[in-house]
């Protein structure tokens, strides 16, 4: 496969990473199926990247009539042979559970076409070993997106074991017909490059508070004002959802050892739904769950 026959993706999965790589798929020209196992997730995604398309429509950051030209481009669905069946890359982009993916592909590997690149988004998990359940683990690795989607810059495209050259080439050039400025990661180690440094920043971030260190308002400001971040760790815990960062801590603690011991402060967030922005409520309060205000 080379860049030039992609033409249709499909993204699984139309939570908060889902949804926006599916937009800035579309933004670029291509035809992308967008599935969930739900019809009101899917529905749910597609309305996200509706409010997304108009909001950079309205403020001139894309042309006139390209937001409705954009969501044309973007077939939402549930039937899993449907959203695979003339794809030519699938990005996945489910839940960060080793077991979730696994079935995931499992299920796609028997609708999807023998030549269909498999790209997964996955935080941290094992590319090697998510790529051994399907028969194509030569055309499998992955490309990690940065929240929000339409306006990060990054992507890892990480190689597994297995991940031969030319698929390598064809999602680094992916990436760049997104628009973004992909970075390959040689290396399938638990969290890559960008998770293995920011995911126990927030973590620690979280003992500090937990262990009455210092307020949940002063390490934002710190991290905000002081080391020159965009957002204070707490409010990048929103941005990522809390249970994406919790997911990605319990593997690294797996496989890394006690160093990265989720913290009770963000187990407790996951246990009570207070995912940030996507659930209306995390370590900050927000008005609606459509990420529209940061605190
Ligand atoms: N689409 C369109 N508009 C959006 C949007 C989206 N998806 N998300 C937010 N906006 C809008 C807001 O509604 C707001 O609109 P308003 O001005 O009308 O109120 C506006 O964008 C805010 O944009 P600004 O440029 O004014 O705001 P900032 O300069 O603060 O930039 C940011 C926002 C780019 C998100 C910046 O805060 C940032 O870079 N934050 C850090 C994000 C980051 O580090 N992400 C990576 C996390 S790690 C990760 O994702 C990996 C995973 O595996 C865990």
């Amino acid at each position: 496969m080379e860049l030039d026959d992609v033409n249709t993706i499909a993204v699984l999965g139309a939570g908060n990473m889902g949804h926006g790589i599916a937009e800035v798929a579309a933004l670029s020209g291509y035809e992308v199926n967008i599935r969930d196992i739900k019809e009101e997730f899917v529905q749910n995604g597609y309305e996200q990247i509706e409010w997304s398309l108009n909001k950079l429509e309205e403020k001139e950051q894309i042309g006139e009539g390209e937001a409705d030209a954009t969501l044309d481009r973007v077939t939402p669905l549930v039937d899993v042979g449907e959203a695979v069946g003339d794809a030519d890359v699938v990005i996945e982009a489910v839940p960060e559970k080793m077991d979730i993916k696994k079935d995931v592909y499992q299920e796609v590997e028997e609708h999807a076409p023998d030549e269909a690149i498999f790209a997964t988004n996955t935080s941290s998990l094992s590319i090697t070993e998510l790529s051994e359940v399907t028969e194509r683990s030569g055309q499998f690795c992955g490309m990690h997106f940065f929240n929000p989607p339409v306006r990060m810059q990054l992507v890892e495209v990480i190689s597994g074991a297995h991940s031969d050259e030319e698929t390598l080439d064809v999602i680094e050039g992916l990436a760049e017909e997104f628009g973004k400025t992909p970075v390959r990661v040689h290396k399938d180690s638990p969290g890559f490059i960008v998770n293995r440094i920011l995911v126990p920043l927030m973590n620690e971030a979280c003992w500090l508070v937990h262990e009455g260190e210092a307020t949940i308002a002063e390490v934002d400001s710190t991290t905000k004002y002081d080391i020159g971040l965009p957002m204070g760790s707490f409010e990048l815990g929103d941005q990522v959802g809390n249970d994406v960062s919790y997911h990605v801590l319990e593997y690294m603690h797996e496989e890394l050892g006690d160093a990265y011991e989720p913290c009770p402060l963000l187990a407790e967030k996951v246990e009570n739904d207070e995912l940030g922005k996507k659930t209306g409520k995390g370590f900050y309060d927000y008005e609606d769950g459509d990420g529209a205000d940061v605190p």
